[in-house]
């Protein structure tokens, strides 16, 4: 029996948080043994963001290493990078062609770009049409993500079913994993903790910018349990453990805090090492991700192939 697939995708758009490793990457490396897994860098999907070449360098390069520091094994995984995979962009645009503009009207990350009035790009428009290829080109069974990402997936579903209607079943309906406890993990102010609201708590982050990051977590100035507090330690030791120590300190924010530095200092110090191990050989690294880059090159054709096939494209 061939395992099933797991895929999933991160943007090069600056350091990655605590939210994005319990949310997302924490269930995609958990299955390298039972999953045949795709580990994702969408850099064409960081453009949105990112606009300057040394910053996308850059940022590239560190996804690679922060990933092979949290433990992706490059023998298991198929670790690449969509930029390298031009089936991606071919595809997306397929799938243009099979979808109205109401349709995607409808997407939360549109609907907020519109809601601030902002000068919305055709890319962010146009997302959720290159995430459906992302992920439609490897059958994925599994798609681990944040709640953040639900509807990408469900929309996913449906450009899946549309093109399996119009042209012939072709393309495997992928399933979100969302779990419950992680789905939103909040951030320093209690909104959702993100790389665009200045809330994160850097998964590799120095001792000093864990302090500074937890004494910012926003208290109330009541006598409680700090409830921002209390979910962020929550990541790291279950509820059985840590109740009886809130109820004892109770009203004692400054105390609470200081245990919870310790534990994410504790949670990320080894990983910070073992980042600087990598660090110290960047072409390797970079090799790795180049051979994971051919290895989904291969699966993608094949897939495209079929695709044009259906279509009608391919006439020689
Ligand atoms: P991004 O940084 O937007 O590329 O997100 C990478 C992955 O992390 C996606 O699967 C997101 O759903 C997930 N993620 C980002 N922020 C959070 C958060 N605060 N809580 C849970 N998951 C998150
Ligand atoms: N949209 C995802 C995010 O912002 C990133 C992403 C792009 C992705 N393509 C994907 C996630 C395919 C899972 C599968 O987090």
């Amino acid at each position: 029996m061939s395992k099933k697939i797991l895929l999933s995708g991160i943007q090069p758009s600056g350091r990655p948080h605590i939210g994005n490793y319990f949310g997302m990457i924490k269930q995609l490396l958990g299955q390298q043994d039972e999953y045949e897994v795709y580990a994702l860098i969408v850099d064409y999907h960081a453009m949105k963001s990112v606009q300057n070449p040394k910053e996308m360098r850059e940022n590239i390069k560190n996804v690679v290493l922060d990933y092979l520091a949290l433990g992706l094994d490059p023998k298991k995984v198929t670790f690449f990078k969509q930029s390298d995979v031009s089936e991606h962009t071919e595809l997306c645009w397929i799938f243009d062609t099979i979808t109205t503009m109401p349709y995607l009207m409808r997407a939360h990350a549109f609907k907020d770009a519109e809601a601030k009035n902002k000068e919305i790009d055709v890319g962010t428009f146009n997302y959720p049409m290159l995430m459906a290829a992302d992920i439609l080109l490897y059958s994925p069974d599994i798609i681990p993500v944040g709640a953040d990402q639900k509807q990408h997936i469900e929309i996913a579903r449906d450009t899946a079913e549309k093109f399996n209607r119009t042209f012939g079943e072709t393309f495997k309906l992928p399933k979100d994993m969302i779990m419950k406890e992680v789905a939103v993990v909040p951030g320093t102010d209690g909104r959702k903790m993100s790389k665009s609201y200045n809330n994160t708590i850097p998964l590799f982050a120095e001792y000093e910018e864990i302090k500074k990051a937890v004494m910012s977590i926003v208290t109330d100035s009541g006598e409680g349990i700090p409830k921002n507090v209390y979910a962020i330690h929550n990541l790291l030791r279950s509820a059985k453990e840590l109740d009886p120590i809130y109820k004892d300190k109770t009203g004692k924010y400054k105390e609470l805090k200081e245990l919870l530095i310790e534990d994410i200092e504790k949670f990320i110090a080894p990983l910070r090492e073992k980042r600087k191990e990598f660090e110290k050989d960047i072409p390797k690294a970079l090799a790795i991700l180049k051979a994971g880059s051919e290895k989904a090159k291969k699966v993608a054709s094949a897939k495209m192939a079929e695709v044009r096939e259906k279509i009608g494209v391919q006439v020689y």
